[in-house]
């Protein structure tokens, strides 16, 4: 073969059909990652017991989970490498096949509010009427914004609103209020500086009401700052139309029942979550925040939303609160984190949110089209038998051999996978 008919081959190999190297150039070619990015990548000691232990208490150790990139991401127009941290196989694979399927038709359409976050203040034992004290706090409005906002440059508390609240515990408080502050976080995730002006805040509440206040703290439920996202996949490209039937009766399943929804948005979070690890966000927030979002009807149901198009196609939504930041946290102090957010490109924390939502669709679409039509453990299992494949000890080339070998006989277990290593190694292998 000639050199350029060789690198032009090099060029045209899909992601994973290249090697580790090769990986590493094309992501340096496509994105924004530096050499050092790259040497980042490569060295998994990047980051260091030096850093886990600034980071958290009594540290022992740093633990690794697999790093990969979904392909095939098209959000709003724009492609995108996705970076996805997570250990269980066939996530990547998965996604980015759904990624590929929905470009097809367009890719991803996304939109998002903006970063309002609220910070919640909790008001007891006030010695005066609960409307008194609520009129005393909006007539202060101003002053007690411009407290809160002394605490920060970038992030700005721009309302508030004065709830009452019945006490629904069994431990009879009675009723209390609650100041909830409106903070744009811009593009952080803003948990510290909500949490700063609402403890910054307090004191001149309690003067004003001469209640007590008690917590002090941000909401991760964060409804005011959702991302929607949606896609059409072709039937022609997920099986035809009995997919799409049985895709439909699947999404029934997990709209109404609670067993099924929580399988259903664990599959979405797959997605989700995985792209909020590698990006360094906090992902308890959220789940916690995604899965309310989920019961916000009262009942617990399935994140996304799929119906049929008049064409015959599949249409899939979803919306949730996604509370994502591309500066201060983990995102700003993770090497590997730093790297994930360069990698995907965002500009702002809202193109991130989009494209977790993006992903958390894909996911989605991925699992309930498998489950729908041959199952998700044959790929499942195929993926499973490289695992198989290394614990047994097999090396280089001879993982891909006994992986292919235990998938093709059915038999993906460690027994078959000793065996076929064992001919392997004394060449009785057909
Ligand atoms: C496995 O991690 C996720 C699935 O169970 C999701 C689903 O059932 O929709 C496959």
């Amino acid at each position: 073969m000639t050199t350029t008919k060789k690198i032009r081959r090099e060029k045209e190999k899909k992601f994973y059909e290249m090697n580790l190297a090769q990986r590493l150039n094309h992501l340096k070619e496509v994105t924004k990652v530096s050499q050092h990015d790259i040497e980042i990548l490569r060295n998994p000691s990047s980051f260091t017991f030096v850093n886990a232990n600034r980071m958290v208490e009594n540290a022992i150790g740093v633990f690794s989970l697999p790093l990969g990139i979904a392909t095939n991401f098209v959000i709003n127009k724009k492609k995108y490498l996705v970076p996805m941290a997570i250990e269980e196989p066939s996530v990547i694979a998965a996604a980015s096949k759904a990624a590929k399927i929905a470009k097809n038709n367009g890719g991803f359409i996304a939109e998002c509010n903006e970063s309002l976050m609220i910070g919640q203040v909790q008001i007891v034992s006030l010695p005066i009427s609960l409307n008194t004290a609520r009129m005393r706090l909006n007539t202060h409005k101003k002053e007690i914004l411009r407290i809160a906002n002394s605490k920060s440059k970038s992030v700005v508390a721009k309302n508030f609103q004065v709830r009452e609240l019945d006490d629904k515990s069994h431990n009879n408080i009675g009723k209390m209020l609650l100041l909830e502050l409106f903070v744009d976080t811009k593009d952080a995730m803003g948990a510290n500086t909500i949490n700063t002006m609402c403890e910054s805040i307090s004191s001149r509440i309690e003067e004003l009401t001469g209640g007590k206040v008690v917590l002090k703290i941000l909401s991760n439920y964060a409804t005011k700052r959702l991302v929607k996202c949606r896609a059409i996949f072709s039937k022609n490209d997920i099986g035809g139309e009995g997919v799409v039937e049985n895709i439909l009766y699947a999404y029934s399943l997990a709209y109404s029942d609670v067993y099924r929804a929580v399988t259903h948005n664990k599959g979405v979070m797959n997605g989700i979550d995985a792209v909020a690890l590698a990006t360094g966000q906090d992902f308890r927030a959220i789940e916690a925040a995604a899965h309310a979002y989920a019961a916000r009807s009262g009942i617990y149901r399935s994140m996304t939303r799929w119906y049929k198009t008049r064409k015959g196609d599949l249409a899939g939504e979803l919306e949730l609160p996604l509370a994502v930041g591309i500066v201060g946290g983990a995102a700003s102090v993770h090497p590997l984190a730093k790297v994930g957010l360069k990698i995907l490109g965002v500009k702002a924390a809202k193109e991130l949110a989009m494209v977790l939502s993006a992903v958390g669709l894909a996911q989605n679409m991925a699992a309930i089209r498998a489950l729908a039509s041959e199952g998700i453990q044959k790929g499942h299992m195929r993926l499973h038998a490289r695992n198989i494949a290394t614990m047994v000890g097999s090396e280089g080339s001879q993982i891909d051999i006994v992986a292919k070998k235990i998938s093709d006989e059915n038999d993906v277990t460690v027994r078959r996978a000793k065996e076929i290593l064992f001919s392997l190694k004394h060449k009785r292998i057909k």
